[in-house]
């Protein structure tokens, strides 16, 4: 059984990943309305999976014998300038995202959870993948300045 002080910790990682997700939706829309369907696809891919992660948290606390909760989703923001001011954004949320991870972490230490460190050590190394995919895609715009993007593009429509 779970500690509420842990559940409602990870009921708060259900909403920032909730949160992601509608985030990186939101940046879907713009390079929609831009014209960048890779980039959009990509997105669109992204934001599924944020919300993947909260269903998977909130399996996790229905099997401890928590509840789940959908609370309150801000508004994310919208309106960028560039195809890299959007990535580098999504570079510093990850990296955000990584933290909250690694404080959700020492809050099952502190609560002397083992099963739920051991569970979250997962999302601990996505985040690394996370981080290093987007730290490539923002590298990769860098070096192919405004005319290369249409070839990004291309390329992340595979994903
Ligand atoms: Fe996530
Ligand atoms: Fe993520």
């Amino acid at each position: 059984m779970i500690t509420e002080k842990l559940q409602n910790a990870v009921n708060d990682q259900i909403t920032a990943e909730l949160w992601s997700s509608n985030l990186y939706l939101q940046m879907a829309f713009y390079f929609e309305k831009e014209g960048w369907n890779g980039f959009a696809h990509w997105m669109h891919k992204q934001s599924d999976e944020e919300r993947e992660h909260a269903i998977r948290l909130a399996n996790y606390l229905a099997k401890r014998g928590g509840e789940a909760s959908v609370n309150m989703i801000d508004v994310v923001p919208s309106g960028w300038g560039s195809v890299k001011e959007v990535f580098a954004s999504v570079a510093d949320h990850e990296r955000h995202v990584s933290k909250l991870i690694d404080d959700l972490v020492d809050v099952a230490a502190a609560e002397n959870d083992k099963a739920t460190q051991d569970f979250l050590w997962g999302f601990v190394r996505e985040q690394v993948e996370e981080e290093a995919s987007v730290d490539a895609i923002v590298n990769k715009i860098e070096r192919c300045g405004e005319s290369g993007l249409i070839f990004l593009d291309s390329e992340l429509a595979k994903r």
